[in-house]
């Protein structure tokens, strides 16, 4: 008997879970940053609505309705159509082997934090502790294994006694947590500056590059583009409404990204950092901010513990992605299947996790490292691809006839449904093609 989520509310929590992650605590506060601040914020959320909300639902209808691994599910509508699986899961051993080097820092800045060693209010002297991790392969590399231990210990136990049962835990305590660290941030005096940087648009700053990485990051954030909604989808009974679903986790996930820069940003501004610092922001300038508060220290643990929560409600999705393949595709059992990909995974991860440190100047495309390379093909490339192939696959495959059937068949009405349609089959391939068309000449450029 193939395993299912015991209940609606915990296919939620493991969704949502899947989707908040490194994405939204470490990579959206400084994307936005960097890119402009409010304006990018707006360009997401407009995203958002438009690609990937209606994205969300194709892929948890395509799961739903052949109850299949991402592989199966294309491969038993349209068998020319499975190698849109097969890119799936190579792009999850990517996204996980970037994902979980950092990962390992987040657990590595956890145990300091929990030791008091992150009580240092210099950004120099943090730079510092960053900057010698970084070049300690020993260090990297245990970290690293420890994520994935830590990954694989939940896979291995299955869909409703594993992912679900962790997701469970782990998101409600991620949630308060993150709202109590947003409060403090938000008390502290001058940290409205922070929150106007972040919510007001100036959009002249709007170029190609920022829409890009934009629609880069709103699929990064959500988890679509490499099957992970259409396995976890999946495991859901037929007797499940999965129209608000589409709703519920890409709101939860936006939540959470805007929450986690009403966190971070404010208190960055309040306390005299610059925001602009790019991905060190979470390592070197939080650390930071968090000490200059009364009772900092708390504020580190709490904020580190969450994010490591987060990612580890992401990493197992990943992996669940190419163990699911195993088991249905091939049928090999859960427990080695797991076993043997992670450590691949883990393998993989290594040169990304060196890449940053004692191998910085090796490039294998042009300039680019292990972890830049990992990051911008799937990111830039891979997910942008999945995510078109997906909409044209559920518009012109399958038919959006067919798909809201399937979303209808648990007796909800659909009321959207002709916009829905209209969106998957025209608005959003096109929309995505242009971009995905200028990510591919931006990531080629960028290599030679
Ligand atoms: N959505 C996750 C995050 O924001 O950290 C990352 C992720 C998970 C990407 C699962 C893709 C995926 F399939």
């Amino acid at each position: 008997m193939r395993d299912k989520w015991s209940s609606k509310l915990g296919f939620i929590l493991a969704a949502a879970g899947s989707a908040v992650g490194l994405g939204n605590l470490w990579k959206f506060p400084y994307s936005a940053s960097t890119n402009g601040g409010g304006a990018f914020v707006a360009i997401y959320i407009a995203f958002l609505i438009i690609i990937g909300c209606p994205l969300m639902l194709a892929g948890i209808t395509l799961g739903r309705k052949t109850q299949l691994s991402v592989f199966g599910a294309y491969k038993s509508i349209n068998k020319n159509w499975s190698f849109v699986g097969t890119l799936g899961v190579i792009c999850g051993f990517f996204i996980l082997a970037f994902y979980s080097t950092v990962g390992g820092w987040v657990l590595y800045y956890l145990k300091n934090a929990l030791l008091g060693g992150l009580n240092i209010t210099d950004p120099n002297v943090l730079g510092e502790i960053f900057n010698n991790l970084m070049n300690s392969p020993i260090e990297l590399i245990l970290y690293q294994f420890i994520f994935m231990a830590l990954t694989v210990s939940i896979v291995l136990k299955g869909i409703s006694g594993g992912i679900e049962k962790a997701s469970k835990v782990m998101m409600p305590a991620l949630f308060i947590m993150l709202i109590i660290v947003a409060i403090r941030s938000l008390t502290l005096e001058g940290s409205i500056e922070g929150l106007k940087f972040l919510f007001m648009p100036d959009f002249s700053k709007i170029n190609m590059e920022v829409i890009i990485n934009a629609l880069g990051q709103m699929f990064f954030s959500l988890s679509v583009g490499m099957g992970t909604m259409v396995t976890y989808g999946s495991y859901l009974d037929k007797k499940e409404n999965i129209l608000n679903t589409g709703v519920i986790v890409p709101a939860l996930d936006t939540a959470v990204a805007l929450i986690a820069g009403i966190a971070i940003i404010p208190a960055v501004f309040a306390l005299g950092f610059e925001a602009t610092e790019g991905p060190g922001l979470m390592f070197i300038t939080l650390p930071a901010v968090f000490a200059s508060m009364p009772m900092g220290n708390i504020f580190n643990i709490a904020f580190f513990l969450l994010v490591v929560f987060a990612s580890l409600t992401s990493s197992i999705s990943m992996l669940e992605v190419a163990v699911s393949y195993f088991v249905d595709e091939k049928q090999k059992s859960r427990v080695p299947s797991t076993l043997i990909i992670g450590l691949v995974i883990f393998a993989l991860g290594i040169p990304a996790s060196l890449s940053m440190g004692i191998w910085q100047d090796v490039g294998i495309l042009g300039n680019l490292g292990f972890f830049d390379v990992y990051d911008k093909l799937t990111s830039n490339i891979l997910l942008p691809t999945g995510a078109f192939l997906l909409c044209i696959f559920t518009g012109w495959v399958l038919k959006t006839e067919e798909a809201i059937k399937e979303i209808e068949s648990s007796g909800v009405k659909f009321k959207l449904a002709n916009i829905w349609s209209i969106l998957i089959k025209y608005v959003v391939p096109v929309g995505v093609l242009i971009i995905l068309i200028n990510s591919y000449i931006d990531f080629f450029v960028s290599i030679f």
